[in-house]
């Protein structure tokens, strides 16, 4: 018996063989699942041939996040591979390299708008975009990097964060009586395509290399995401606006 057996799940943001994302698809698989990815414009064909890696085949469907054209047509899209959907995964992020590094005073608003367009107002329109496929409700789980305080570098990503925390628990308030439970998983850092863009990104690993009482692996992402295939699970069936924090304790440490 799989934790996910009969699941029927739409993961976004499989980008390499290191997204958070691709280790949530591959485990999900391995508890029952059957997964659809999304992907977009001109890393659509690198997300094919990362899905070619999984322990079974999975479709993509195209899927900008910041186009109403292509969340208009979600539905139809997935319905070609699934007759409805238990879970969506949303483990996108982007923010112009101004928007981060330490460069947070002079960010231009431009660049601070496609920030949250991107990674944080996407968690709304995807879920929304996602309701018609989830008649008997479902469950969204979105990656976060903890937002309740201000990190080096992080800069316009971390606002943006600290709205995707919000947005959830907005979206659990809504979509809670259709059964639609709306979770977070906090993850520590991880090397990824997303953290190499991030300039200065090292500075993290020195803090969770201090203070993580349990330790922390940046080459690890399957703590993060077993945590994510839990919450798709059915054994969260009462939890929703939550955020769970995978990232070895520090949250809760001191300094
Ligand atoms: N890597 C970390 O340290 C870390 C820690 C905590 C949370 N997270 C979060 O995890 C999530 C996944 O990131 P990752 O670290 O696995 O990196 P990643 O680079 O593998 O994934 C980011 C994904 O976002 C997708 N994306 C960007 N713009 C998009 C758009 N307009 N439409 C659709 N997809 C788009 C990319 O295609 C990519 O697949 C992000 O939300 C990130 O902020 C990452």
């Amino acid at each position: 018996m799989g934790l996910l057996d009969g699941k029927r799940l739409l993961v976004t943001g499989v980008l390499t063989d290191a997204s958070i994302a691709f280790h949530v698809a591959r485990l999900a698989q391995s508890e029952g699942a059957q997964v659809v990815l999304s992907s977009y414009g001109r890393v659509f064909r690198l997300t094919e041939r990362i899905a070619g890696r999984l322990p079974q085949p999975a479709p993509v469907v195209s899927l900008d996040v910041t186009s109403q054209e292509d969340l208009d047509a979600l539905p139809e899209r997935v319905r070609a591979h699934v007759d409805g959907l238990d879970g969506v995964v949303h483990a996108i992020g982007f923010a112009p390299e101004s928007a981060m590094g330490g460069n947070f005073l002079d960010t231009s608003w431009e660049d601070v708008a496609t920030a949250v367009h991107v990674s944080t107002f996407s968690l709304k329109a995807l879920t929304v975009a996602s309701m018609p496929l989830m008649a008997d409700g479902g469950s969204v789980v979105g990656l976060d990097f903890d937002a309740t305080v201000a990190w080096p570098v992080y800069d316009w990503m971390g606002v943006a964060k600290a709205g995707l925390e919000s947005t959830s628990r907005y979206l659990a308030r809504h979509l809670g009586p259709q059964g639609v439970r709306v979770n977070l998983v906090a993850a520590g850092p991880l090397r990824t395509m997303a953290a190499k863009s991030i300039p200065g990104f090292e500075e993290f690993e020195n803090v969770w290399k201090d203070r993580a009482p349990l330790g922390w692996e940046i080459t690890d992402p399957e703590p993060a995401a077993r945590a994510c295939v839990a919450l798709l699970s059915d054994w969260f069936p009462r939890t929703t606006g939550e955020i769970v924090h995978v990232d070895g304790g520090v949250h809760a440490m001191g300094a």
